[in-house]
């Protein structure tokens, strides 16, 4: 049954901060400005923008109000809605997807912290591009210090977790969403005045529509999901903390302008110092730690003091933002064994912290001394980053809405979206035409074109 004794997020701006920082993460400021370098800028933009407002928010209010409407984690809340019916797999798989996403994810956000240390001590002055790209392959297939990392990684994320929802999750994200805010400013600020930044603008604002092939409206499609955090049940999760009077369609109106524009502002950080240097953007996942660095050395190379503060802002960003996703992940793995198996939620939190160390660990390694371990030709690392973000999440995000759209009564799911009919949902129509037809097919397409890069 509803347990309504559950915890709460306590105000309307933390549920809002929670969730947009379950969104903002490394899917912002490491994967957008390749996605979007790689598919020729602007007109990569505005085709993400699109998906974000026809998918991304129908498929968001789904969520939410499967959560909101069970209050339990993502795997209960099935068995709550559809009791007996083999819809709790859809629960299940979220948790598993859930504690595959953070294993690997916290691998590269504890690289974040390496980096956050090598700006702090001034490691990065008077080092070469070619300094960089070595350095860089050093470090990530080094034996030890990225499992130190590693290690810190989900520490500092258990410790939020375990002291639970109002005080570990909504606090933190309260004082860390408006500092990384900040940061973002400051640095998009910084890089657009710099000298020749004006290419670097042309690109991300001037579309060339002649660049727009499938592979283009594919790819803005897959990020929209994977930077909302839509598939595995972590919104789900949030909302299930969600007080009977959040207006649904507006947080995720207001978490989706939040990610788009820290995706954005990422962009006016990295594009306009790229192209002020004569550094083209395209470098894929590597720009953020071997091409940055570089660029930052560069543009101010007159000024060191400069690039040292704009490394160090830049990479404690990072870190932040990867942060608030893993907490969310975290999260979602904790509930399910904390509501489901009584356990208390210490430990249900270390079982989760240990599990995603050991995987984390064997991820690690496998860019390192376990390379020569692959499965269909790729490292454990880019075998757990393929088969979650590619397959597991546009699968999870298409049952989510074969679920709302056509299992759950539309009574419900009215009463939900309105609260019990309180607020006008104009857009009702629209919603469900969305849910039931639109999303589905899209979705399909992406998997399906993932699958064809098997
Ligand atoms: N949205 C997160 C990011 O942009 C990644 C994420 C995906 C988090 C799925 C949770 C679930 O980095």
């Amino acid at each position: 049954m509803a347990n309504s004794n559950r915890a709460n997020f306590e105000s309307r701006i933390g549920v809002i901060l929670a969730s947009a920082g379950s969104a903002v993460g490394l899917g912002n400021i490491w994967r957008f400005p390749y996605e979007t370098g790689q598919h020729g800028g602007a007109a990569f933009i505005l085709i993400y923008l699109f998906c974000i407002i026809l998918l991304g928010m129908p498929v968001m209010i789904s969520e939410f109000l499967i959560g909101r409407r069970s209050r339990a984690n993502t795997a209960g809340a099935y068995q709550i809605l559809a009791p007996g019916t083999p819809w709790r797999w859809v629960g299940f798989l979220g948790v598993l997807t859930g504690f595959l996403i953070l294993s690997y994810y916290s691998v590269v956000a504890g690289w974040t912290l390496e980096f956050v240390m090598e700006a702090g001590v001034n490691g990065f002055a008077g080092k070469t591009p070619a300094d960089f790209a070595a350095a860089f392959a050093e470090f990530s297939k080094d034996p030890f210090r990225p499992l130190i990392w590693l290690a810190c990684f989900l520490l500092i994320t258990h410790f939020v977790v375990v002291r639970g929802v109002k005080k570990g999750i909504e606090k933190s994200a309260k004082m860390m969403m408006p500092m990384l805010f900040i940061l973002v400013l400051v640095l998009a600020g910084c890089s657009i005045s710099l000298p020749g930044a004006q290419a670097g603008l042309n690109f991300l604002l001037k579309p060339d529509f002649s660049k727009v092939t499938a592979d283009v409206i594919l790819g803005a499609m897959g990020q929209a999901f994977y930077s909302l955090s839509l598939g595995m049940g972590c919104l789900c999760t949030y909302a299930s903390y969600f007080s009977k009077d959040t207006n649904l369609a507006r947080t995720a109106f207001n978490v989706g302008a939040i990610d788009t524009l820290i995706a954005v502002l990422a962009g006016l950080i990295i594009f306009p110092a790229a192209f002020s240097v004569g550094i083209q953007p395209d470098t894929g996942p590597a720009l953020i730690f071997i091409t940055l660095p570089n660029v930052f050395q560069q543009a101010f190379h007159n000024l060191p003091v400069l690039s040292y503060i704009f490394s160090l802002m830049f990479y404690v960003l990072l870190a932040l933002a990867a942060l608030t996703s893993t907490i969310s992940m975290h999260e979602v793995v904790t509930a399910y064994l904390h509501e489901e198996f009584r356990l208390t939620r210490k430990k249900a939190a270390a079982f989760v912290t240990g599990g995603c160390f050991v995987l984390g660990v064997c991820c690690s390694l496998s860019l390192g001394v376990w390379s020569g371990f692959t499965v269909g030709g790729l490292t454990l690392f880019d075998l757990f980053d393929f088969v979650t973000a590619k397959i597991m999440l546009p699968f999870g995000g298409m049952l989510i809405c074969l679920f709302v759209g056509w299992y759950l009564d539309r009574k419900l799911v009215y009463s939900e979206v309105s609260n019990d009919g309180s607020l006008k949902v104009k857009f009702f129509k629209a919603y469900i035409f969305l849910i039931r037809y639109i999303a589905p097919v899209a979705i399909a397409l992406i998997f399906l074109k993932e699958m064809g890069n098997l």
